[in-house]
């Protein structure tokens, strides 16, 4: 899984490649590359480590007609400069980058070893260069494109590329599975991973769709599909939505956080306009029909879609969630009219593609809530629903979590009739508020635990749902060993790993398990644990290390995740971590 930008034409290179790898590193970053072609000649550059590291090693250039460019999140091959992309085939005629993973790539190595190929990388996709290369040099170095469709041809698994072929004025690529879009402007055309490395040189795109091939010009695209050329269909994207600023901020993260408010904002302003709902009614009409609601997500998304399973169950819908990457593959149906909704911040990690690709062939409608329009999963759902989040660069989801869980209130909302879901809303803005201006004490509990090698959340009904997300937060970012627990359950085993000092954090929000959480933390506290308890100013009892502000109960455990939030960014500043890009993780993963 990784991010890949091009282009072709008059450009200035070398800030539009190192400039677009950089907003795209949040598909990893753990190697990067370059290859551009000035004078004829091919000049590459790649290095272990991230785009700012590449960025050190190559020398101003201008005048080049052609540029490619990498940022690599492993899979095959360990991180190294070696492994980094762009490979070149054997023979030194193909130069590609390539977002995905190729599965039969040991198979191909063998059929490439009997063509007489030897390899030089770890990678899968000196494969696919390997392959192209071949393929063109048996039709005599004539036609590129029926290399690729040959190519194509053996090739299992997915791939976004972009491909320089020796001293051809063309930049070729092809597409399945993983996401690749194509810019137009009067400089040329360009290509990446999203359109955010491409937005100040046009806002006219063609999405691809899987299996299409084709290379473009500085001033011609030619696009193909199944051996026949198509028309591109051209999309716009506004400028707006993809604000990359760190406007004073030490990290993306702590901005992120503290764009809840606004984002809260800005998404009931968008779903309900002169009091009434915006939401699709079809939509609307589908969930009512449906005899079970599912949920399939991944990471801090399903712990969002917990919430919705809530939601829904407490206007007495059926409801489930699942992990995406567990329900893919093993597909459960227990009912007749199943409705799904995959929830996804980027809309393109693929997990969740691979379930709403079982949905479609089914027939059986889906929705889509993502943070990115024309997303793979927005473009393919029957209902596509966008957060409004804006673009979050953090690798740790926050304002997004937010903004999903803020979603799916007001569609409870709407699906209930109640109006009272924006007032909630509100309040839960004006709570967020609060926390940000008292964020400090947070800093504060967070020097407490800097040391220690794993820390319990622990909560009670929706509070649990919290606590695995704070629990996650915590892991990313500080690389502290975190568990969330329902309260109650600590006693049924884990309790054995609670000694002198070991950090547990309560979380409280409703009045109906604040005397049992209570109980819990003293359970805990009696054998050593340093306990915090995060409670609704309401339910204090005048010993608790947080409080936050009075607000609806089913909205109240997200203020806890607000908590949550700081609290791991304080604790990994304090350790002088990588922030906004953890250690391993990616922000859209992109394979399977
Ligand atoms: C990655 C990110 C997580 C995210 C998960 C699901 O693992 O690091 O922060 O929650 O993917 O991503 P999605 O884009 O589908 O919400």
């Amino acid at each position: 899984m990784c991010g890949i930008v091009g282009g072709i034409g008059n450009a200035d290179f070398r800030s539009y490649i190192l400039g677009g790898l950089k907003k795209l590193d949040y598909r990893g970053y753990d190697s990067a590359g370059i290859a551009y072609r000035l004078n004829g000649k091919i000049n590459l550059i790649k290095t272990q480590g991230t785009v700012e590291k590449l960025d050190a090693l190559v020398p101003d250039f201008q005048g080049a007609d052609i540029a490619i460019g990498h940022t690599r999140w492993a899979t095959h091959g360990v991180p190294n400069e070696i492994n980094a992309h762009p490979q070149v085939s054997m023979n030194a005629l193909i130069h590609i980058v390539h977002n995905g993973v190729i599965e039969n790539f040991r198979a191909l190595k063998t059929k490439l070893r009997s063509r007489g190929y030897t390899f030089r990388t770890q990678t899968d996709t000196e494969v696919i260069a390997d392959l192209l290369e071949y393929h063109y040099i048996q039709n005599g170095k004539k036609d590129f494109i029926k290399a690729i469709e040959n190519t194509m041809d053996e090739l299992e698994g997915s791939y976004a590329t972009a491909i320089i072929l020796d001293k051809e004025e063309r930049l070729y690529f092809m597409k399945k599975a993983s996401p690749l879009l194509i810019g137009v402007s009067e400089q040329g055309h360009f290509l990446a991973s999203d359109c955010v490395p491409m937005m100040h040189l046009t806002d006219k795109f063609v999405d691809l769709d899987d299996m299409e091939y084709g290379y473009m010009t500085k001033s011609e695209l030619h696009l193909f599909k199944n051996h026949r050329q198509i028309p591109p269909k051209f999309v716009k994207r506004d400028v707006d939505d993809f604000r990359y600023d760190i406007s004073g901020y030490e990290h993306f993260m702590l901005k992120e956080i503290e764009e809840a408010p606004y984002v809260l904002r800005r998404l009931a302003d968008n779903y309900c306009v002169d009091g009434e709902y915006t939401f699709n009614p079809d939509m609307l009409e589908s969930i009512r029909k449906a005899d079970e609601v599912v949920f399939i997500a991944c990471g801090t998304s399903y712990y969002a879609s917990l919430f919705g399973v809530e939601f829904l169950n407490y206007m007495g819908k059926r409801a489930t969630a699942y992990i995406a990457s567990e329900w893919a593959y093993r597909p459960q149906r227990f009912s007749k009219k199943p409705l799904y909704i995959f929830l996804s911040q980027s809309g393109e990690t693929a997990d969740i593609v691979a379930c709403q690709k079982i949905v479609n062939a089914e027939g059986l409608k889906n929705i889509a809530i993502t943070n990115s329009k024309g997303s793979t999963l927005d473009r393919k759902a029957t209902y596509g629903c966008l957060i409004y989040a804006g673009l979050e660069v953090g690798v740790a989801a926050t304002k997004t979590y937010m903004a999903q869980v803020g979603f799916l209130s007001l569609l409870l909302g709407a699906l209930t009739g109640s109006h009272s879901a924006v007032t909630h809303l509100d309040a839960l803005i004006d709570a967020v508020r609060d926390i940000i201006e008292r964020k400090e004490a947070i800093h504060e509990l967070a020097k407490e635990v800097i040391k220690a090698p794993s820390l319990f959340y622990i909560g009670r009904g929706s509070d649990y749902n919290a606590a695995l997300e704070c629990a996650l937060k915590l892991k990313e970012i500080s690389y502290i060993h975190a568990e969330a627990y329902p309260g109650g359950e600590l006693k049924h085993g884990p309790i054995a790993l609670i000694e002198k000092d070991t950090p547990v954090i309560g979380l409280i929000s409703s009045p109906a398990i604040a005397l049992q959480l209570r109980n819990n933390i003293e359970e805990l506290k009696a054998r050593g644990a340093k306990t915090f308890i995060v409670c609704n100013a309401s339910l204090s009892n005048g010993t608790d290390a947080f409080l936050t502000k009075e607000i609806k109960p089913y909205l109240a455990p997200l203020t806890k995740v607000v908590f949550g939030q700081y609290f791991s960014y304080y604790v990994a500043y304090e350790k002088g971590l990588p922030i906004d890009k953890p250690r391993n993780l990616a922000k859209a993963v992109t394979v399977e």
